[in-house]
């Protein structure tokens, strides 16, 4: 009888625990280690990790509670300064000073997905951001549910920034691309002020160089008809340069 009871305990526990989290799946395929960093939104607690260091082909996952929302992002080129011993990365820094970010977003440009669990009618919305610019090709890709596709942004936008957005390292080479808005910072670029409309704003030649090269991220505030994805009940895989 005790064991049947504890039988039961265990499976009732899996399927509470299976339709109350969601699995978050981080990959790294880039050829360099990434450090990436996640950010709970407002009114939501933050992951049990705000930052990681995942090496070159390695994954690793997190869970996340029903109705949580927030970003993730990669961190590129991180070392400890070797006189503070601070850590920090020359892109996606979040200046915690640690390889956690502990409630800090990373500074822009870095390319960003950003998820909404069990949104609108338990519907999760997912996307990538670039209106801020971008750091590295991510991806994300529901699994478990077979309707539902993936957003992805695979193509390297560094190697195609304009010089004035771009953003280098110590040695010249680029590794990140500032969006128009970022760099120019402008109403009209930002959507704000009289462009904070879907009709009054409309995407610059900077935004539509990012749109040409990843059609699925936002390449500006208002791009939301290209740029936003949904799926229900599903667990995702985020994967850098996919
Ligand atoms: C920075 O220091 C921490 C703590 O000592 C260590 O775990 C981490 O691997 C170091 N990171 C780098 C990029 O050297
Ligand atoms: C970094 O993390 C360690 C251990 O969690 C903590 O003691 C330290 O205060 C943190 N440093 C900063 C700059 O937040």
């Amino acid at each position: 009888m005790a064991n049947i009871l504890s039988f039961f305990f265990i499976f009732f526990s899996l399927c509470l625990q299976g339709s109350s989290t969601t699995t978050f799946t981080f990959q790294n395929k880039c050829a360099s280690t990434v450090w990436p960093g996640t950010i709970a939104g407002a009114g939501t607690s933050q992951l049990s990790t705000t930052g990681f260091e995942l090496q070159s082909g390695s994954s690793m996952s997190l869970t996340a509670p029903t109705e949580w929302h927030g970003g993730f992002w990669g961190r590129t080129f991180c070392a400890n300064d070797t006189i503070t011993g601070k850590f920090t990365c020359a892109t996606g820094d979040c200046a915690s000073g640690n390889i956690s970010c502990d409630g800090a977003g990373g500074i822009p440009p870095a390319s960003l997905i950003e998820i909404k669990l069990n949104g609108f009618q338990g519907t999760d919305f997912f996307d990538i951001s670039l209106v801020d610019g971008f750091n590295l090709p991510v991806s994300i890709t529901p699994t478990g549910v077979s309707s539902c596709v993936s957003s992805s942004c695979a193509f390297d936008i560094n190697s195609i920034c304009p010089e004035i957005l771009k953003v280098k390292d110590g040695n010249g080479k680029v590794v990140a691309c500032m969006s128009g808005c970022l760099k120019f910072n402008t109403d009209k670029m930002c959507c704000r002020g009289k462009y904070d409309s879907p009709q009054t704003c409309k995407p610059s030649s900077y935004a539509k160089m990012f749109k040409k090269a990843c059609p699925q991220a936002y390449s500006y505030a208002y791009d939301d008809t290209t740029s936003t994805f949904t799926c229900t009940g599903a667990n995702y895989v985020i994967t850098f340069c996919p």
